[in-house]
Order: C-alpha cells, then structure tokens, then sequence
C-alpha cells in the first residue's frame, strides 16, 4: 500500500515505524493514516487545474485533517450540522465550506448562515424558501448554488449513483425545476446565485459520464453564465490490486475538455469535491487474528478483531479488499482464506476470497490496504463494539488523532 515499504526482514513499515510496532501500541483494530500521503494526494488534485479543490469530508474527518488541509488551503464539503461543527471546530475559514444536503434542518440552515459557510447548496424548493427566510429575519444574503439532476447514470453501485433523473438529490433539468429555481433565486433579494452544482455518483472509473455531467448542464451554463460551476466528486479509487484508476489530471482534462466546448467565461470558478480519491488509500486497518476455522471441502475462516462495524462497506456495496500481513510483507501469498469480523451476522464477512501466506495463524496481525474512506466515517457501534483509534503517521512517527472508545464511552449517552 501507498506510504508502506518492506525492510530487509520482511516486516512492513511507515515512515520507518513497523506496522506491527503500531498494532502493538495502539491495539487492534486500529485506522492507520499516511499523513505525508494525504498531503501528496491533495496536492496532485489542487495541481491537477485551476479548480477549487474541496474535500468531501463525509469520507473520513476529524479535526486532525481539518487542520492539514486548512494549512494546504484545500475548501471542505459538509453534508450535516455535525460534519459543519467538526471543521469549524478544526477552525477552517468558513467561507471555504460548502454546506450540502436533500434535507437540511432549520437548525442546520440557520447555523450555516450564522457561521457565514461560503456556500449553501440548495436541494429543493422548500429549502430554498426556508434559507431565504432564515436569511431576511438575520438581514444577511446567503451565496448559494442550485444543486441540478444532470439525468446522468453514472456507471457505479446503485447506491452511490446520484446523477439520475430518479433520484431524492437536486432540481430536475429535464422538468424545467432547475430553471425555475435559479430564477427564484435570482429574484431573491436574500439569496445570492453564484452558480450550480451537480454530483454524478461515487467510485467512478469511467471518466465519460463526467463528459456526459458537463454536456447536460451546457444549455444552462451557457444561458446563465454563473460564476461558479461546482461538478461534484466520485473519482474512483482501486481497492484491489489490478485496478486501474483515473487519475486527478486524466479527471481535470475530461472535465476541463467538455467545458472548453462551451461558451464558458474564463473567470468562472470551477469545484470538485473529491472525497474518497483524496483519503482512500493513505489507510489501512490494523487486525489481530483471533481464530481459524478449517471447513474442510468448503473455506477457512479467519476471524479478526473488527469488522463490520469498523468497515460496513463489503456488506454494503459487495466492495472488495485485500489483506497482507505486516510481518512477513515478502512471503508468498497462496493460500486463499474468508476473512470474517467478530459479529453476530454471517453477513459480517471483510473478504470473501483473501490470499495470504500459509502460515498465517491465530494471534497474527493482518492489515486491509485502502480503507481511508468511508471506514471510520460511517463505523458503527454494532454489538457493542468500541470504535477503532485512529493513528496518524508520518517523519515524527505516530500519534492518535482519535482515540479508541471504550466500555465508558459506550455507556456516556444512558441516563
Ligand atoms: N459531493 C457530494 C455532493 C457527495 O454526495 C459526495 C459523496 C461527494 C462529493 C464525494 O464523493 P467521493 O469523491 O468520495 O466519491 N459510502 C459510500 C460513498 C457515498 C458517497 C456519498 N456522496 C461508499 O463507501 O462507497
């Protein structure tokens, strides 16, 4: 994995610190962070164009992070109070944050407002008239853009494409609404139009539905010429080894190539919200081996000490992962085991088909390659299992960002 190399003896390190030394420090299981590899990352995106980069921060936050991309000038998406709080608290300038969702509440909307968020993305036209209201009782003019439905269908998991006409996000193109809205918002005198913004899916490898994104929003760049065009995220990222993934200036030419067609201003501002490409691979996920079970004729299963609680989306989105052992990083991977987590559902299954050296036993530290995104930022508590630490790692060695939860921390909510 990126940020990873292996000594002489065949243990697997970061920044010169064996992973099994971490798993030793910190226990299992544990979300390791590359920090040099997040810096690398967000700056192949901010160079990749003249765009503003903003990280989607739904796929992995913490204040941590806010502060290192804050420092590399970087904007945020949130998508809820609770991620607005973290990065304000992270103490990001406000007016680099985009604030989005189908259904903000009024709470949400009216601390967005007192906070001064750069820009509200609005969904529908309920919550277009409640900014608006919210906006004339303070007095003050929100920037907003109207998040449009490109009637794009991405080619990825159903549950992750949102660029089709069938969907709960944004203003329909096809039905006239996306027009009707800028107009409204024009009209406004609470509501500043600063442009449009649309999001065609997550985990993309296949750049022509970006081509596709542009070519539907045309007519109306074209006939309103906003000053900022905000094209969303979702560039894909490889899991697994054989993958071959689209890289920020092969998505910067597609996108950059498609606008050129059009009659665009050169002054316009152009967005993109890359979550999961900026994150996914500067972690892995730190496992001790509990037991093997040998089914002969049939699979072995590897238990571990985490599972779908620390990284729900194999049973979500069927997403693949591989698995390496820190401490034999050279040794021959041939035998082929199911890694499975530690709860109370069959389905709790990490890889299906995982290969990994044979003399993999009970007691060994395992670790998942690529689990920076949406790992820890949608881990659950299932079973009553303490959420993971998170240790970031770079040339000072490594350090908690968060720390684990424990049985205390499970029981803080009762009253
Ligand atoms: N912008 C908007 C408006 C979004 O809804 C999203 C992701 C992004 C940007 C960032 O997309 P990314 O670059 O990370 O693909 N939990 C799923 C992914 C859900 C993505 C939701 N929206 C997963 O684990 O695959």
């Amino acid at each position: 994995p990126s940020g990873c190399s292996i000594r002489e003896d065949g243990r697997v390190e970061m920044h010169g610190v064996a992973l099994l030394d971490i798993a030793k420090e910190f226990g299992t299981p544990c979300f390791v962070y590359d920090l040099d590899h997040i810096k690398a990352r967000a700056n192949e995106a901010r160079g990749a164009a003249p765009w503003t980069v903003a990280y989607a921060s739904k796929a992995f936050l913490c204040r941590e992070l806010v502060r290192v991309l804050d420092r590399m000038g970087l904007s945020m998406d949130v998508a809820s109070g609770g991620e607005l709080a973290v990065v304000i608290s992270g103490g990001l300038d406000p007016g680099r944050i985009i604030f989005h969702g189908n259904n903000k509440s009024q709470l949400e909307l009216s601390e967005a407002i007192d906070y001064g968020v750069g820009l509200v993305v609005v969904d529908s036209m309920t919550e277009l008239e409640r900014l608006e209201s919210i906006c004339r009782s303070r007095g003050v003019v929100a920037r907003i853009l109207i998040r449009i439905t490109p009637g794009v269908e991405a080619h990825t998991h159903e549950f992750v494409m949102t660029g089709q006409e069938d969907t709960k996000f944004g203003f329909s193109l096809k039905s006239g609404e996306a027009e009707q809205a800028i107009e409204r918002s024009i009209r406004s005198d609470f509501l500043d139009f600063v442009g449009i913004h649309a999001h065609i899916g997550s985990q993309i490898f296949l750049l022509d539905s970006y081509y596709k994104e542009v070519e539907a929003l045309s007519g109306i760049i074209e006939r309103y010429q906003p000053a900022t065009v905000n094209l969303g995220g979702g560039l894909g990222v490889a899991y697994l080894g054989d993958e071959l993934t689209p890289t920020f200036d092969e998505w910067a030419r597609v996108l950059y190539g498609a606008l050129s067609d059009l009659r665009v201003d050169s002054k316009t501002q152009i967005i993109v919200e890359p979550g999961r490409s900026l994150i996914a691979s500067s972690a892995l996920t730190l496992y001790r081996v509990g037991t093997i079970k040998v089914l002969p004729g049939l699979r072995t299963y590897v238990s571990v000490d985490g599972g779908m609680s620390d990284n729900p989306r194999p049973v979500l989105y069927d997403s693949g992962y591989e698995a390496f052992m820190p401490g034999y990083g050279s040794a021959i991977r041939d035998s082929c085991v199911t890694i499975v987590g530690k709860h109370c559902e069959s389905g709790d299954v990490l890889i299906r088909n995982a290969w990994l050296p044979r003399t993999l036993a009970e007691g060994d530290i395992i670790a998942t390659p690529v689990t920076g995104a949406y790992g820890y930022s949608m881990a659950s508590n299932y079973n009553r299992v303490p959420r993971p630490p998170v240790v970031f790692v770079d040339s000072d060695g490594p350090r908690l960002a968060i720390r684990g939860e424990t049985y205390e921390d499970l029981l803080r909510l009762e009253i």
